[in-house]
């Protein structure tokens, strides 16, 4: 058994822009050199998708980070550390069942389903608006909509989008531990705390006891039993507004560069919705958003390597996929083939995406009709690029088309 420390490791520079804009190269050369482990500035990587899942099977000694990268940003007992710390992705054991239980029903593919008809409404007003101007950022057209269908899944205000939404672009960066927006996202979060707060009053107001509308309903009536305290109730909220927000917004954006390499899967999604949602699970193989840390909490034995107490790991979800233990051509977009094993663009574990069936629905719908309105698009490619750890994705595609 060697120590982590002690092994020779291929280093992963993953805080620099031009990793960002091409981290598949590194990782490849990267697990040339060792099959699952390379150093980084903020903590080890686990570089390969079997390892990754081995590591999950019991994940009992790995806990989210959020306490010392608050701490980190000097941010304890402000608004965007309470934030982080009491959010459901920081929470464990029976805290974490209770409000991943609460919110649960509300997140079923049935649920999903349900909503399918508002996505479209919602898609199809943005397109109305957008579609004739024949080029636009299509990063800024589909960052309106996944905050447009949740505000309307729970029957909220509309007016305050814009305000919001530059609330949600600068919590998307949260887990980047960037310094530099931290203003803004002590901002954000205040913003984004009375917005959900005033939601709550607003519905308190005339909710009754077993009122079951939507999700809303579901929190006031935990709350009134005494499960849930006003504070969570508003922290959850808030954190399904970023939860939703950055992440479909960056991976619709990769994937519509996906499409424009290959117009005629593209030309195919305007009338297969079949073959549009396995284009949306494509893509996410190929590149979701997240890439996550945790903080080792008791030593791990694996593989030979011992991983202490105190270890950061950080776990590639966003580009594991193309690591060939999950498809023949792992760098290539072709929804049509089958592959060996699932992407991770969800995550995994217990913490494992809670709205993945809204946002696969949510993509594969609003794909399904921006290809009948947005014909052969194109694009000089993205302007930039988020950095690699937290919420990955392009800053920016500016894309050229004949409106339908
Ligand atoms: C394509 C879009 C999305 C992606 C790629 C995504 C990805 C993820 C990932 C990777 C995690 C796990 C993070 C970790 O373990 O550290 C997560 C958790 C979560 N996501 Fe998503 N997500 C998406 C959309 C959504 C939407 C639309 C919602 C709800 C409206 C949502 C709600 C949540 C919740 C509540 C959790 C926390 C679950 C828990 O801690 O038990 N996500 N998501």
């Amino acid at each position: 058994m060697q120590a982590i420390t002690d092994l020779k490791l291929p280093h992963l520079p993953i805080d620099e822009d031009w990793f960002a804009a091409d981290p598949i190269r590194p990782f490849d050369a990267a697990r040339s050199q060792h099959p699952w482990l390379a150093t980084s500035p903020i903590g080890y990587v686990v570089t390969n998708y079997t390892a990754i899942r081995e590591l999950f099977i019991d994940d009992s000694r790995m806990h989210g980070n959020y306490e010392e990268m608050v701490e980190l940003m000097g941010s304890t007992g402000t608004p965007w550390g309470n934030f982080q710390i009491g959010h459901i992705l920081n929470a464990e054991g029976q805290r974490h069942k209770r409000l991943r239980d609460m919110l649960a029903p509300a997140f079923t593919p049935r649920q999903a389903n349900r909503h399918r008809q508002l996505m479209r409404d919602v898609m199809s007003e943005l397109l109305d608006e957008w579609a004739p101007k024949g080029a636009f950022d299509f990063e800024e057209f589909a960052s309106w909509y996944p905050i447009k269908v949740i505000l309307r899944m729970v029957g909220a205000p509309e007016a305050a989008i814009p305000v919001l939404r530059s609330s949600l672009e600068a919590l998307g960066r949260s887990v980047s531990m960037d310094l530099r927006v931290l203003e803004t996202m002590q901002r954000g979060t205040e913003t984004c705390y009375a917005y959900c707060g005033d939601l709550i009053d607003q519905r308190q107001a005339v909710h009754q006891p077993g009122d079951d509308n939507d999700l809303l309903d579901v929190l006031i009536d935990c709350n009134a039993d005494g499960d849930l305290s006003r504070d969570e109730m508003v922290n959850l909220l808030t954190f399904l507004l970023v939860a939703g927000y950055d992440t479909s917004k960056n991976i619709m954006t990769m994937l519509m560069y996906d499409m424009i390499q290959r117009p005629d899967i593209y030309e195919r999604c305007a009338t297969e919705p079949e073959l549009c949602a396995r284009a949306v699970e494509e893509g996410m193989r190929l590149h979701s958003v997240n890439n996550m840390m945790r903080k080792v909490t008791a030593d791990i034995e694996h593989r030979d390597v011992l991983i202490p107490a105190g270890t950061t790991l950080l776990f590639p979800w966003a580009i594991i996929g193309q690591d060939p233990a999950v498809a023949e051509d792992p760098n290539s977009f072709n929804p049509e083939r089958p592959n060996k094993n699932k992407h991770l663009g969800f995550g995994l574990g217990p913490h494992m995406c809670l709205g993945q069936y809204i946002a696969r629905a949510q993509i594969a719908e609003g794909f399904h009709l921006i290809a009948q309105r947005i014909k052969r698009p194109t694009t000089t490619g993205p302007r930039g690029w988020r950095p690699f750890a937290g919420v990955w994705g392009m800053i920016g595609l500016p894309i050229e088309f004949v409106p339908a």
